[in-house]
């Protein structure tokens, strides 16, 4: 790795947020302490790479059925259920629900200015329906939030990651009922109310784009479900809509963005077959959840698409009107990648976050498939403000990497700072290019179960837990090379990458 970039221009203003990220699911733990009522991740095991993440259930006659991969849909009369003999990995994530007050510790000695975390849906509402909330899920918010504040952390709330409770899941149908907009708008309103004061950073939906990006991950997606992904977005566009309408009433401080899965899309040859299908990726990916959230109504290819896929909305005038009225303050987005969009023939798919495509030569790729790819965030960065001119924070980035402990309990993750400092030169560059880059938050900043295969071998961390796929471990807390390395750059506001 070569040191001559290591002083860089430091272009990162005064008051940056820099920080890490977490979601609730992934790091919590205490599943079914204190009301909490469970969600999807807590009936589905771990999985690898190569083996995917498995839903348990019990079938209409109350017996153990057999295991279904995420997202199929449940046989006929059959209730998901925890069972014996299986392991969760959310049910322990890394503990945090019980040690934060040490994991923010460790965030101040780092020297975070910001923590991006999760409230968990199912612990403020057990069912999801109910007209009050828990009162244990909301105080144990409340004194998560003073102790970020008490360590000069500003917290930034998501309010949902992929952890709508399971009960409205199974008697609701999730988000293709429009019923759910009511209870996620009490859910959002209680935060807002509740925490009026301690946290001002929203986030109405963690990656809202996935449903629709993920279809292409299927093959060939019908245009069933195409009417289905397009459906319950329009359900979580309005709930976001509304909930910005409702944060801002209540405390005009509130800054609330949406969250994008980030993905920078690349024409595979220069066929202009190629070029076409590649702008139309960025309009369906990425283009098409940003536009409703910041500009307040569909872009006009979403007449295309749906006329495509033969999608007919169910959209009412008052639903447009929330629309236009609830747009967000800031754009958020997640970024571990690009993808190749080709017409022609692909010989190597690689699978990424939410999304597959060609393999790209010029890359390099981690040990779970996913790109390294530092000027495709600049790309983003650049092409996102230029359409909206709103502030962006970049609140997930990262490497997914196995780790090892040496014998004196040190951990030399020299390829996870190089993915670090590659990428923040890049977020440099796009500062100095005009962007208005407010805040950056690294995924997994402590190790957390991933949400892809509930791996916690697959580590993202500048905390090391001692926790293995089997839920063995003490769950203690160490710091890796990179934790000492990303205090110096806190530090140097971005200046000493060396
Ligand atoms: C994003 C999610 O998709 O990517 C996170 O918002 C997730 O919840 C992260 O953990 C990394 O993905 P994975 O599959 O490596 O955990």
């Amino acid at each position: 790795m070569e040191e001559s970039g290591c002083k860089n221009m430091a272009n990162f203003p005064n008051g940056f947020l820099w920080g890490g990220a977490t979601a609730a699911n992934q790091v919590e733990g205490a599943y079914n302490e204190d009301g909490r009522g469970l969600a999807k991740t807590d009936v589905t095991t771990g999985g690898t790479k190569d083996k995917p993440r498995m839903v348990t259930y019990i079938d209409k006659d109350g017996k153990p059925g057999e295991m279904i991969a995420y997202g199929s849909s449940l046989p006929e009369g059959a209730h998901y259920a925890v069972l014996d003999g299986y392991y969760y990995p959310n049910h322990k994530g890394v503990d945090q629900y019980h040690r934060y007050q040490e994991d923010f510790a460790l965030f101040k000695e780092m020297g975070f200015k910001q923590y991006r975390l999760s409230i968990s849906w199912s612990r403020l509402y057990t069912r999801g329906d109910e007209k009050e909330p828990n009162k244990a899920g909301v105080e144990h918010y409340r004194k998560v939030f003073e102790e970020l504040r008490k360590n000069d952390i500003e917290p930034l709330v998501t309010i949902w990651h992929f952890d709508t409770p399971l009960v409205l899941e199974e008697e609701y149908g999730g988000w293709s009922n429009r019923k759910l907009i009511e209870f996620y708008v009490r859910f959002a309103t209680t935060c807002f109310t509740e925490y009026k004061g301690l946290v001002h950073n929203w986030l109405t939906f963690n990656e809202i784009n996935n449903p629709i990006q993920f279809l292409d991950m299927k093959g060939h997606p019908s245009d069933e479900d195409y009417q289905e992904a397009c459906q319950l977005l329009h359900h979580q566009f309005v709930a976001s809509a509304k909930a910005v309408q409702i944060g801002h009433a209540i405390n005009q401080q509130n800054r609330i963005g949406c969250m994008i899965c980030g993905i920078t899309w690349y024409p595979g040859t220069c066929d202009p077959k190629d070029i076409l299908a590649n702008r139309h990726a960025w309009e369906k990916n990425i283009f098409y959840c940003g536009d409703v959230q910041c500009k307040g109504y569909y872009g006009t290819y979403a007449k295309r698409l749906w006329k495509e896929h033969n999608v007919e909305l169910e959209i009412t005038e008052e639903d447009l009107m929330d629309l236009a009225n609830g747009t967000v303050d800031m754009y958020t987005f997640s970024y571990y990648m690009s993808q190749l969009v080709t017409t022609h023939e692909i010989r190597d798919i690689v699978q990424g976050n939410f999304s597959s495509g060609a393999k790209n030569p010029y890359l390099s790729y981690s040990d779970w498939g996913w790109g390294f790819d530092a000027d495709g965030l600049q790309y983003y960065l650049e092409m996102i403000y230029d359409r909206y001119e709103l502030p962006i924070m970049v609140v997930e980035n990262g490497l997914g990497a196995y780790d090892t402990v040496e014998e004196d309990g040190s951990i030399h993750d020299d390829y996870r700072i190089e993915y670090y400092r590659e990428h923040i030169k890049a977020m440099d560059r796009a500062i100095e290019n005009g962007v208005d880059l407010i805040g950056y938050t690294t995924w997994g900043c402590i190790d957390v179960v991933s949400a892809g295969t509930g791996e916690i071998r697959k580590r993202y961390g500048f905390i090391y837990v001692d926790v293995d796929d089997e839920g063995n471990g003490s769950m203690d807390r160490s710091r890796k090379d990179s934790f000492y390395w990303y205090k110096k750059v806190i530090a140097s506001n971005g200046e000493d990458l060396s």
